[in-house]
């Protein structure tokens, strides 16, 4: 897998602005690039995924065909991104959002089309107990993310390429400190 840092230059509010984004492969070799400026790609991104920390946990769903990820999806008609991801986050989860942040976005190119995803970083102070989880099959509490995802079967896809790892960088530097 190759990384390849560059610099792109993004038409933005009638001005050109230098931003700085990361691309790479991901888990089906579909192309994908990663910035944390705002909104680089799209000003009304369809997709969201969500970072939740419950406490010294991390929060993730368990979906029944992808496995373990981080809880996220489809914003809907008349939603803005930051609400899609609260909602998502107590529909497959049951856990309230008590802060959210932006960390950046992503275009992931594949072969039946392009998607462009926001991805948040949310704290977590309440998880519910539901009887159903719409698409998947609830909340997974982990002390640690291991450091061997890939090869981890357990884990869905989408948490084995290195929007993970950026987004983890990200919140390292600039969202907290546990
Ligand atoms: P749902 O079953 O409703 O989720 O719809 P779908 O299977 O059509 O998936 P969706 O429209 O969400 O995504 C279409 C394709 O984009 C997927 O099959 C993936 O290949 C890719 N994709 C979606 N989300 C991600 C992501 O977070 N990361 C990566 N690398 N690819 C993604």
């Amino acid at each position: 897998l190759q990384l390849i840092r560059n610099l792109v230059c993004v038409e933005y509010t009638g001005s050109y602005t230098m931003n700085r984004s990361v691309i790479f492969e991901d888990y089906y070799q579909n192309k994908v690039t990663f910035s944390c400026d705002l909104n680089p790609f799209s000003a009304h991104p369809k997709h969201v995924w969500v970072i939740c920390q419950f406490h010294d946990q991390w929060l993730l769903t368990r979906h029944p065909r992808r496995g373990w990820e981080f809880p996220g999806g489809k914003v809907e008609k008349g939603e803005t991104a930051e609400e899609a991801a609260i909602r998502e986050v107590y529909e497959e989860t049951g856990a309230h959002v008590s802060s959210i942040h932006y960390i950046g976005q992503y275009k992931v190119e594949g072969k039946s089309g392009t998607i462009i995803k926001n991805v948040y970083f949310a704290k977590i102070d309440e998880v519910k107990l539901k009887d159903d989880y719409m698409e998947t099959q609830g909340p997974i509490f982990l002390n640690e993310l291991p450091k061997n995802i890939k090869d981890n079967h357990r884990f869905s896809f989408m948490m084995k390429d290195e929007v993970l790892e950026e987004s983890l960088k990200h919140i390292r530097h600039h969202l907290v400190k546990n």
